[in-house]
C-alpha cells in the first residue's frame, strides 16, 4: 500500500523564496517540510512506500531523497556521524516520483500516481501540513477497518465565513463521544459522508466540517478521476470524484483537531510552525528562547 503526496505546485505564496527552491524543501528546524510529511505518510501499518507527484521544474526534491554515499562518507571521515546518519536517513526513505507538469488540480495530481497504486487503497497527504505525532492517518485507518475498509477522510470544524476555502462534507454523525457536544464535532467523532462540495459559497455549504488534507481512498477513485471534468477554479477536483464515489461506496469522516498538525502553507504559518517545533524539541528549546531575545515572550 502506498501514500501519495502531491508536490507539483508553484509555491507562489512563498515567492521570491520559491523562485529557485521548492517550497517543499523549506526547512522546519533542520528538516525540509516534505520529509515530515513523508515520515507521517509511512506511519500507518501496511504502507511500504510514498509516491511524490512532482513537476520537472523541481528536481531538487528528487535530489534531496536520493542517496549520497560520497557525501555521507566525507562527513564520517570528519567524525560527523550524526550528520551522516541524518543525511543517510533522508536518502533511505522509500520515496518514488511521478510527474504532473500541467497543474490541472488536486484530482489530476492524484490520478498521475494511478499506476503506482497496484489497484490498492491508498493515502493522500497534502504537503503543506504535517502532524508531528503521525497519528492522524493511523486513526483514519482504524475507522476504515471498523467500516468494511471504506474510504475515510479527516475533517474539522471551520468558521462559516471560511468554508469557501475548503472542501466541505455533508453527512450524519454515527459515532460521537458520550457527554460531548450533540453535533458530533468534537475530536474522535465519526461521520458517514453523504455529500462533498469543493469551495462552496457560505450559503451553499452543507456543514462546516472541512476536509483537512488527509485521505484514505478506495482504488475506485482512480477510475472516477480518469473521467472527472473540471470543477471549482477550473481544476480537476479530488472532492468532485469523491462525491461521485459516494454513489457506489460508503465513505466516513473522522473529526480531528487540526491543531494536532502544523501548517506550513503561508510564510506566517511556516514561521509559527518553526517556533512551535523548536519549543517542543528539548534539544532546541533553550537555544531558541535565547535567540529570540528577552523582549519576545513565548509560552
Ligand atoms: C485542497 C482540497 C480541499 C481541502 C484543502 C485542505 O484545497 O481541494 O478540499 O479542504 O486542500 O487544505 P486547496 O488548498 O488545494 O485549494
Amino acid at each position: 500500500m502506498k501514500s501519495i503526496i502531491p508536490a507539483a505546485g508553484l509555491g507562489t505564496r512563498f515567492l521570491p523564496a520559491t523562485k529557485c527552491s521548492p517550497k517543499e524543501l523549506l526547512p522546519v528546524l533542520n528538516k525540509p517540510v516534505i520529509q515530515y510529511v513523508v515520515e507521517e505518510a509511512m506511519e500507518p501499518e501496511g504502507v511500504d512506500g510514498v509516491v511524490i507527484v512532482n513537476s520537472h521544474e523541481k528536481p531538487q526534491i528528487e535530489q534531496y531523497f536520493a542517496e549520497d554515499a560520497e557525501f555521507e562518507s566525507m562527513l564520517r571521515s570528519r567524525g560527523k556521524d550524526d550528520l551522516a546518519n541524518a543525511v543517510h536517513e533522508a536518502g533511505a526513505l522509500p520515496v518514488s516520483f511521478v510527474y504532473q507538469d500541467d497543474p490541472k488540480g488536486l484530482g489530476h495530481a492524484v490520478y498521475c500516481a494511478k499506476d503506482q497504486m497496484d489497484g490498492d487503497p491508498f493515502f493522500v497527504l497534502l504537503g503543506d501540513y504535517f502532524v508531528p505525532d503521525r497519528k492522524m492517518c493511523v486513526n483514519m485507518a482504524s475507522v476504515s477497518k471498523a467500516h468494511n475498509n471504506a474510504s475515510v477522510i479527516a475533517v474539522a470544524p471551520v468558521p462559516a465565513d471560511q468554508v469557501s476555502r475548503y472542501g466541505i462534507i455533508a453527512g450524519e454523525c454515527v459515532e460521537a463521544l458520550e457527554g460531548t457536544n450533540a453535533q458530533g464535532e468534537e475530536e474522535g467523532a465519526v461521520w458517514k459522508v453523504t455529500g462533498l462540495v469543493e469551495k462552496p459559497a457560505p450559503e451553499d455549504a452543507p456543514s462546516h466540517l472541512f476536509i483537512v488534507g488527509r485521505y484514505l481512498l478506495s482504488p475506485r477513485i482512480m477510475d472516477l478521476l480518469a473521467t472527472q471534468g473540471t470543477g471549482a477554479g477550473g481544476e480537476i477536483q479530488l472532492t468532485d470524484a469523491m462525491e461521485r464515489l459516494l454513489e457506489e461506496e460508503e465513505m466516513y469522516a473522522l473529526v480531528v483537531d487540526p491543531d494536532q498538525g502544523c501548517d506550513t502553507g503561508t510564510p506566517a504559518a511556516w514561521a509559527a510552525t518553526n517556533a512551535r517545533m523548536a519549543l517542543a524539541d528539548p534539544s532546541q528549546v533553550e537555544a531558541f528562547k535565547e535567540a529570540l531575545g528577552k523582549d519576545v515572550k513565548v509560552g
